[in-house]
């Protein structure tokens, strides 16, 4: 009998079911909520509610998509935390509702572990991480280098002492006046801008620790200063802002990561969470690993950001382990790797 296990996410504002039978994806689906973009940012309460009318269709398309019935589920997988409490709770009770109804085992998950075992989807022509391998975590909550020692056995050597690299991206792409999330904008602008045409000053962080908070304020007094001057600055420079800014938020991770590198080591190195969908971040990475005989693992588009198939994934290796979890078990906003 093929282990099947059903995944649900709904810990930020996407609601995602995925099926994966023996580590392959069968299915993945993913529900985006638009109610947020007029706000230019996640409002709890609305995602919360977005999930309750999501999570039905989106789980029965899953299940239907993966070609399977219900009742061929080995366990069902869902991301306990961390996350916005009133949309995980969402996603939990309704794993734990599911499970007590098919009389199947209920496993919980850690949504970070998630990002970071994507890369452990089978997969033609691709293969994982070996162990022990470096892992840059980068989302709109969370920016980390991990040492991976294991599948549940993960070292965080390096963290944001402020805003994460997600959130860097965002604040900086709403100071210029484009929609939220704004990573993929800069990123999609800054392909025809000079990264070379504005310079902000670099955060000096102690270890391998990251701040961005400085930057963001850095970028915003700047262009306040320049809009002063000729109030149409930002239409006029915004590829180059969006380059530029773009530039040194990679140098930063792509800093922090090489040093990590050398001192442990490690030529392993992954990529995962939201920000690792960054054309010119995968750019440098694959060049920096050329230069620096390291081999590097990039999440396909579909897996960097918030997905199903992730903890699905992880499901599938907690299974294994008989990781288990029972009916007691409630949602956690913060949840450490
Ligand atoms: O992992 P994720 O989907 O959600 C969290 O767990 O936070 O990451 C979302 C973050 C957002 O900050 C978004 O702007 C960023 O990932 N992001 C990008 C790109 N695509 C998504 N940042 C830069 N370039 C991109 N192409
Ligand atoms: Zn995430």
């Amino acid at each position: 009998m093929p282990i099947t296990i059903l995944g649900i996410e709904s810990s930020c504002d996407d609601t995602s079911a995925a099926v994966i039978s023996d580590g392959e994806l069968l299915s993945n689906v993913i529900a985006n909520q638009d109610v947020h973009i007029k706000y230019g940012g996640v409002v709890p309460e609305l995602a919360s509610r977005a999930h309750q009318q999501n999570i039905i269709p989106v789980v029965e398309s899953a299940i239907k998509n993966a070609g399977i019935s219900k009742n061929e589920l080995s366990a069902i997988a869902f991301t306990r935390g961390p996350g916005l409490l009133g949309s995980l709770l969402v996603g939990s009770s309704f794993a734990k509702g599911l499970s007590l109804a098919l009389e199947i085992p209920l496993i919980e998950i850690n949504h970070l572990q998630a990002h970071i075992l994507v890369h452990f989807i089978k997969q033609i022509d691709k293969k994982p991480p070996a162990f022990p391998f470096l892992c840059l975590l980068i989302s709109g909550g969370h920016t980390q280098i991990i040492i991976v020692k294991d599948y549940f056995e993960m070292e965080v050597i390096g963290s944001t002492i402020d805003d994460a690299a997600g959130e860097a991206f965002d604040k900086c792409a709403k100071i210029l006046g484009l929609p939220y999330p704004g990573g993929p904008y800069i990123d999609k602008l800054a392909k025809t801008g000079n990264s070379k045409k504005f310079s902000f000053t670099k955060p000096s962080v102690a270890d391998y620790n990251f701040s961005f908070s400085g930057l963001k304020t850095n970028f915003l007094y700047f262009v306040n200063a320049q809009v002063k001057l000729e109030p149409n600055f930002i239409e006029q420079n915004l590829n180059d802002l969006c380059a530029s800014i773009q530039h040194i938020i990679i140098e930063i991770l792509i800093e922090q990561l090489k040093k990590v590198a050398k001192n442990t080591g490690i030529k392993e190195i992954a990529l995962a969470g939201g920000v690792s969908a960054n054309s010119m971040l995968k750019e440098t990475l694959i060049s920096v690993s050329e230069k620096n005989k390291w081999q590097c693992y990039i999440p396909e588009l579909k897996f960097t950001t918030d997905n199903a198939a992730m903890i699905a994934i992880t499901g599938y290796y907690k299974y294994l382990k008989n990781k288990f979890t029972d009916q007691k078990i409630s949602a956690t906003a913060r949840y450490n790797l």
